[in-house]
């Protein structure tokens, strides 16, 4: 009898909808080819299917070799090797069933020993990932089983539900998100849009033309625009936790007091607000300098000898500058002049924060362009507008590019933009641009960075709220990281699609498998040997669990590893290159 290529052995045993595979012990070849495809037998993460008449049953094979054997054959192997006598073992788990041209998640009748297990073709391939709805579909590559065949995903669900994208350092992680937010870009969506923390500054080239790109330092000619974030739209303590020192909390309640006495007086400026809904944290202009100042003066003025009429000054200081007023200093005893009995004693955390109000790296933050308050609060531009240059822009992508920022605060940045956007976008919900009605999709890359489980910051607290009810208000997450240990477990848990790349610590793949579907955990292993660009993809953006190898990004991300052996193939550069090293440095530009 003419042996049928696509057969490679039979059922031995059931458990669930766990199978377990005899393979043929005279199946001719690892690599068979069928209509001139080359077929891989026994990859973990491609399918075999089990045809049982009427239906075609699909698994997913996630063991090869002696440890996918049943356990009662393990032991007996471990006694005695030659009892597997050349038979080879797979496991798969059951995930969907085909009937005609139609294929349905879930299988809903079981296999049993004995039944034939056969290779999947592209032909059966079609049917099973075929069935995308082509308004939401979009291409990330091909799939690892089959290079001719397309690696979809779902869109909608990728940003409704959430997604991680997973993987140590050069596993291809900023590929990934290069080449899935381009296919979101490429969609002729008008509205589309994508908010990108880009902390490495990479993405600006691989999504060029599609794109904006906001940053400290901006290059107009190219387009970009200046990255502000007012520091007044900022929560009080968050705004108080950029600056250097601990207050108490009797300190902290009373500089919260003396900021809502300037944010009161310029809302009445901007008019129409409900003044018992204005706090500290509204997101509302005062000026910081002019808050510094009168802080400062109250802790160093002094009194003339009724210890009521403050003294002349000596120096008169001036809010815009930060430079402090200057009393005659109090007499020691029981002369005049006489000190403030009821300063506050916080001139150290004052000095820090006039320091950092003056250093030229968080201009960003406290020089914002046309959002910096004059002393009464008042702004040339305010929220509205710097929302619609972060969205309103013709591009479906808006890079917000942090590498300039130092990384000190570059938690605080990510998170305050986060807060700032899901806040807008939040109290918004009715209005045409909330998310609701013009959904958001967040890409927080290196997340790590800004993320850290058990930290109670800004940054992991919006994360959280995003990620637990951001699919409420049309607000979703492309979350990416190397260290998923290390991220907060509610935030993995809360994303719907995992994108899986390769993973060597152990730790991480625990954690990852954790957070992929039950069935799939005994894929982990498989991780570790994944290609660069290569991912176990899965959960609800997926028709089913797969193995896909993305494209490659045609401008590759900035970051790409430098080559040693082609690069110091070059002449050695001359040593004036120092000079403008040097300055560079010292211009804090890199070029
Ligand atoms: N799908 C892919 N095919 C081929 N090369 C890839 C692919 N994905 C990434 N690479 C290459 O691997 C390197 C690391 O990729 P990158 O996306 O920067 O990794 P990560 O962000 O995980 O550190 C880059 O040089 C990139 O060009
Ligand atoms: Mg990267």
């Amino acid at each position: 009898m003419k042996h049928n290529p696509t057969h490679i052995g039979q059922v031995e045993s059931v458990s669930g909808n766990s199978v377990t595979i005899k393979m043929a012990s005279n199946y001719p070849s690892n690599m068979p080819i069928i209509n001139g495809i080359v077929y891989r037998i026994g990859q973990i993460g491609s399918f075999l299917k089990i045809p049982l008449g009427y239906a075609n049953l699909y698994g997913l094979i996630t063991q090869a070799g002696v440890l996918a054997m049943p356990e009662s054959l393990l032991m007996a192997y471990k006694e005695n090797p030659s009892v597997v006598d050349g038979h080879r073992w797979l496991r798969m788990i059951l995930v969907g069933e085909q009937i005609g041209s139609s294929f349905e998640r879930g299988v809903l009748q079981s296999p049993t020993s004995g039944d034939q297990v056969h290779l999947v073709t592209n032909e059966d391939l079609r049917i099973v990932y075929g069935g995308y709805n082509a308004q939401s579909a979009i291409v990330i590559g091909n799939q690892s089983a089959s290079e001719g065949l397309a690696a979809q995903l779902d869109m909608d669900k990728l940003i409704s539900r959430h997604c991680a994208i997973l993987g140590a350092t050069g596993s291809g992680k900023s590929n990934a998100v290069s080449i899935l937010v381009k296919a979101i870009a490429e969609k002729p969506f008008p509205s589309a849009r994508v908010f990108m923390i880009d902390p490495h500054g990479e993405y600006a080239s691989t999504l060029s033309g599609k794109c904006r790109v906001f940053r400290v330092g901006s290059n107009p000619e190219a387009g970009e625009e200046e990255l502000c974030v007012p520091f007044w739209a900022l929560p009080f303590k968050e705004l108080m936790a950029i600056f250097p020192g601990k207050l108490s909390d009797q300190n902290e309640d009373y500089i919260r007091s003396k900021a809502l006495e300037l944010k009161r007086i310029s809302a009445s400026v901007i008019g129409g607000l409900r003044e018992e809904a204005i706090t500290a944290d509204s997101p509302i202009p005062f000026s910081i300098n002019q808050l510094w100042f009168d802080l400062d003066n109250f802790e160093r003025i002094t009194f003339k000898a009724d210890r009521a009429t403050p003294e002349n000054l000596i120096t008169v200081g001036d809010p815009a500058t930060l430079r402090s007023n200057q009393y005659p200093p109090a007499g020691l005893g029981s002369s005049a002049p006489f000190l403030n009995t009821k300063g506050k004693g916080i001139l150290g955390f004052l000095d820090g924060m006039r320091s950092r109000l003056l250093d030229q790296r968080y201009n960003f933050l406290f020089r914002p362009g046309g959002y910096s308050p004059s002393p009464n609060g008042a702004t040339p531009n305010d929220l509205p507008s710097l929302f619609s240059t972060w969205f309103g822009h013709g591009f479906p992508v808006s890079i917000l590019d942090l590498s300039a920022i130092p990384s000190n605060i570059m938690q605080t940045i990510s998170g305050c933009i986060l807060k700032i956007t899901y806040d807008a976008l939040y109290w918004g919900q009715n209005t045409l641009v909330g998310g609701k009605k013009q959904p958001l999709l967040v890409v927080l890359d290196e997340a790590h960075a800004y993320l850290k489980s058990g930290e109670d910051s800004i940054s992991s607290r919006t994360v959280q709220a995003i990620a637990k009810e951001g699919r409420k208000y049309g607000v979703g997450m492309l979350l990416v990281t190397q260290r998923p240990s290390e991220l907060d477990e509610t935030v993995l848990s809360q994303c719907g699609s995992i994108i899986a790349l390769r993973m060597t610590n152990t730790r991480d793949k625990g954690h990852v498998s954790a957070a992929m579907q039950d069935e799939l955990r005994e894929m982990a292993e498989v991780l570790s040997s994944l290609r660069t660009g290569e991912a176990i993809v899965s959960g609800e953006a997926v028709r089913i669990p797969s193995r896909v190898k993305f494209f490659q990004a045609a401008n590759a991300v900035k970051s790409s590893d430098p080559i040693a052996s082609k690069l110091w193939a070059k002449e050695r550069p001359k040593a004036s290159e120092y000079e403008i090293c040097v300055r560079n440095w010292r211009n804090q530009s890199f070029n």
